[in-house]
Order: structure tokens, then C-alpha cells, then sequence
């Protein structure tokens, strides 16, 4: 069977105090295994919430994901989550914060010292080895996040989903995970789901980049292809014409094509002629989007 993730007609609408809110409408995504796709959009356009239902912990109110032909309805550890926060248990050591997971999902199947090797196996593929027993709070940001990593990895998921995983680093720390994250996702050929705001970020590690619509019922925009060479470096990526060519394609995206209307100045959103209309301003009168359209 060929594996796969397929998000089929996916949409959600919220129950909130002042009604119901649709956030988002008919997303469809078909990921490959071993596929490193991003999501970008503009902030509140439903990222976070399609990383969600792929994970399991929301529930879309139509259309759904199956992965490798079965169905998701609830979260798993073939699906592992890191969160822009880390999310460690503060009381844990590295170590421990690792182990749990390894326990949760390898409880039976490895021996306690084939469990030991592998939280270090993995907390050493995240250049943590030597702070593996420290605390959450005796290590850095950058380091946290490491270790956010390194216990999604070690439940050897099919697929990883992160949330801006990068998104509070300083941009030195940053470029460093980035390229471990490139690393090693070459050698276990994890399918990876990852959200970020970044659209540099996006075409360096991308094979895919999804591009979501403003919302609300925010869907998938357009797709672009990362047809660069791996491994991929960004010293001379800077240069390379292609590279360029994919940043102005994203850019061309959000700044134009979905650019915010702030809302103090909504009321006049004719005011400048060139642009188009907002095009989730009113889905009902809206011609129906091709979901996957690619531009090259
Ligand atoms: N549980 C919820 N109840 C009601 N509305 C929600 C809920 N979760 C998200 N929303 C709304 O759905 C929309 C999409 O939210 P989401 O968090 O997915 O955006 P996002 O693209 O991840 O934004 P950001 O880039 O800021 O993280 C927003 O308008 C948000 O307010
Ligand atoms: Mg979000």
C-alpha cells in the first residue's frame, strides 16, 4: 500500500458564545511519505487548526484525514506533535521528558536498557546528549525545543506535525534546528507537516509549500512545488535564482493576493482600485476555489 495522508474535504465550524464560526471549508491535501510540506498564512487563518485535526485533537465537523488508509479520529503516537511552546513537563529532566513518551508507546515491545539507548539515541540526534539530565528550566530555549523534538522523534512517528517549532528562537539557533531538522528527517524519511510564518524557513525546508486564504472559512490558496536540490544549503540557496523565485511566489501570495485588511480601515476596502477584493470577504458569493491549484 502506497502510504499516505489525505485530508479530504475538511472543514470546522466552532461553537462559540456569539454563534457558530467556520473556520475552515473543504481542505484537501494529499501528502506523501517522506513529504516535508509547510503551511503558511497569515496569522488566525486556520493553520493551527488544520495541524489539529491532522493530529487528532480536534474533530472536523465535515470531511476528515486518513492516514495509510484508516481513519483519524483521535490522537496517536504514529502522529507526534511539537508544539511552538515545548511543552516539557517542567519537573522532568530532558531524559525523563523523553522517556515518557518511549514508555507510552514502546511499553512491551522494548527491554528497559533497549528503551535507554534509544531516549539517548534520539536525544543525541538533537545534539543534547550532554544536558540530557538537566530540567526544563536549566536549559535554554533552543535547547527546550531540542528536546521537544527529540521525544516526537523517539516515538518514531509516521508523521510529524509542528506548530511554528521554531517560531521564538533567535535567528542563529534557529538556522541550527532548521538544519537538523533537514538532517535527519533524510535519514528516517518522516512525513512532516510543519506551520510557520517564515516564508524563507518554508522554501529551505519545504517540498511543498501550502499557501491557506485568509479567514474566516479559510481553505488552501495554492500549492507551490520546492523543486530545489537536497541536501540543501542556504548560503547558496541566497543566490540561486529558483530559490528567489519561490520567496517572490510566496511573498506574491501573502502580500498581494491575501493581504490583510486591517480592520480600523475595513470599511473602505474599494478605496484603492488595483487591488483585488478580499477573496474570503464573502465566501457565499465567492466562485468556488480550485483547491490545488499549482503555479510552478
Ligand atoms: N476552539 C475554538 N473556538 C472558536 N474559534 C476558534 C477555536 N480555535 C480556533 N478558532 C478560530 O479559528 C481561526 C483559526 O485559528 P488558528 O489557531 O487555526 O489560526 P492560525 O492560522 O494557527 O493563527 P496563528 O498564525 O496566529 O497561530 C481563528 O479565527 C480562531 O479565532
Ligand atoms: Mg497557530
Amino acid at each position: 500500500m502506497n502510504k499516505m495522508l489525505e485530508i479530504t474535504g475538511a472543514g470546522i465550524e466552532f461553537n462559540t458564545p456569539k454563534g457558530s464560526f467556520r473556520a475552515l471549508r473543504d481542505v484537501n491535501l494529499k501528502i506523501q511519505q517522506g513529504e516535508f510540506v509547510s503551511l503558511i498564512g497569515h496569522s488566525g487563518c486556520g493553520k493551527s487548526t488544520v495541524l489539529n485535526i491532522v493530529a487528532g485533537l480536534l474533530q472536523a465537523t465535515e470531511g476528515g484525514v486518513v492516514l495509510n488508509g484508516k481513519e483519524v479520529n483521535e490522537p496517536g503516537p504514529e502522529r507526534a506533535v511539537v508544539f511552538q511552546n515545548h511543552s516539557l513537563l517542567p519537573w522532568l529532566s530532558a531524559y525523563e521528558n523523553v522517556e515518557l513518551a518511549v514508555k507510552q508507546v514502546f511499553k512491551g515491545k522494548k527491554s528497559k536498557a533497549e528503551m535507554k539507548e534509544w531516549i539517548e539515541h534520539n536525544l543525541g540526534l538533537v545534539h543534547m546528549t550532554h544536558a540530557m539530565h538537566k530540567r526544563p528550566d536549566e536549559i535554554s530555549g533552543g535547547m527546550k525545543q531540542r528536546v521537544g523534538i527529540a521525544r516526537a522523534l523517539a516515538m518514531e512517528p509516521y508523521v510529524l506535525l509542528m506548530d511554528e517549532p521554531f517560531g521564538a528562537l533567535d535567528a542563529l539557533t534557529r538556522a541550527h534546528l532548521q538544519d537538523s531538522l533537514m538532517e535527519i528527517q533524510k535519514d528516517l524519511n518522516n512525513t512532516v507537516i510543519m506551520i510557520t510564518h517564515d516564508v524563507d524557513e518554508a522554501v529551505l525546508l519545504s517540498d511543498r509549500i501550502v499557501m491557506m486564504t485568509n479567514g474566516p472559512a479559510a481553505t488552501i490558496g495554492e500549492i507551490l512545488d520546492v523543486n530545489l536540490e537536497r541536501p540543501r544549503n542556504r548560503l547558496e540557496l541566497a543566490d540561486d535564482p529558483a530559490y528567489n523565485h519561490y520567496r517572490a511566489a510566496v511573498l506574491s501570495f501573502l502580500y498581494e493576493k491575501q493581504k490583510k485588511v486591517d480592520s480600523t480601515t475595513s470599511s473602505a476596502p474599494q478605496a484603492n482600485a488595483t487591488k483585488k477584493p478580499e477573496p474570503v470577504a464573502a465566501p457565499a458569493i465567492e466562485p468556488a476555489q480550485e483547491p490545488e491549484k499549482k503555479i510552478a
